[in-house]
């Protein structure tokens, strides 16, 4: 978790033998709010796996998956985190703990792939009832990229196109920092401890956001960024659409788009996935 999540926690590792996204957890707004998605999402269409008894972070759990592999819960019951130990209460009440280090404020979004971003967007809207505040359409006429908000945040999740073939993947994992100089602070603290540093810290065109990308020991890309007090709060917001042209210019300030951003997801493609 991040020094500012209420919950008990915001990402669970679990041991395995490779990489990527176990699941996707999104917390519903009420008791009642959940039976409602759970009443559409099994009338969707879409695979449903069922009710899960939760973790030790939160309650029971709706499982259900995307087309492309990717497993999503929702939950209403949930576990507010509590300090352990006094030197990890924060000094003010409002706040959810003290922190140290890079010391990101929160978990922001997810980045998946997936082989059809138009059918990943009608999965999101159908499901998790998800907003499209920008989006990627290409030459071709395929969606390049959409990204999603259920609240007024910009985006909670994103996804683009699978170019490795693989399913179920994972581009990035992202936890926003309190203000961009952090994410500075942060580089440095990612040098000195022989952190793969990928790409930034520069300003995304889409979004805005401000970003650094690393890869964490096992390979999953971690950002770190930071989206200003940028918000969608007009009801009916209409999606913002970039254009071929418009990617090919790079990132806000003009950063080439490293190559690896369109290869490298996780987990990594087996071989005999390859062919
Ligand atoms: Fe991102």
């Amino acid at each position: 978790r991040a020094w500012d999540d209420y919950e008990f926690h915001s990402l669970k590792l679990t041991k395995s033998d490779t990489t990527g996204v176990g699941h996707v957890a999104y917390r519903a707004a009420s008791p009642e709010a959940l039976a409602r998605r759970v009443k559409a999402i099994e009338a969707s269409g879409y695979k449903v796996i069922g009710w899960v008894e939760g973790d030790p972070g939160h309650g029971r759990a709706f499982r259900f998956e995307d087309p492309f592999g990717h497993v999503f819960e929702i939950y209403y019951d949930t576990v507010w985190y509590e300090p352990k130990e006094e030197a990890e209460r924060a000094a003010l009440k409002n706040t959810a703990s003290a922190f140290t280090g890079a010391a990101p404020r929160r978990l922001d979004h997810l980045n998946l792939l997936s082989s059809d971003v138009t059918e990943f967007r009608r999965f999101m809207e159908t499901c998790l009832g998800s907003r499209v505040t920008e989006m990627i359409r290409l030459d071709n006429g395929r969606l390049g990229g959409c990204w999603f908000t259920v609240n007024n945040k910009t985006y909670d999740l994103a996804c683009t196109e699978e170019h490795g073939g693989g399913n179920g993947r994972l581009h990035h994992v992202t936890y926003a920092t309190d203000q961009r100089e952090d994410i500075l602070r942060a580089a440095d603290i990612f040098l000195q401890n022989g952190v793969h540093i990928e790409t930034g810290p520069h300003k995304h065109a889409v979004q805005g956001t401000f970003f650094l990308y690393v890869w964490e020991p096992a390979g999953n890309r971690v950002e770190l960024a930071n989206a200003g007090a940028r918000l969608i709060l007009a009801p009916d917001w209409e999606p913002v659409v970039w254009t071929q042209k418009d990617r090919m210019k790079g990132q806000a300030w003009g950063l080439r788009t490293i190559e690896s951003f369109h290869t490298h997801g996780t987990p990594p493609i087996k071989k005999s996935e390859e062919a």
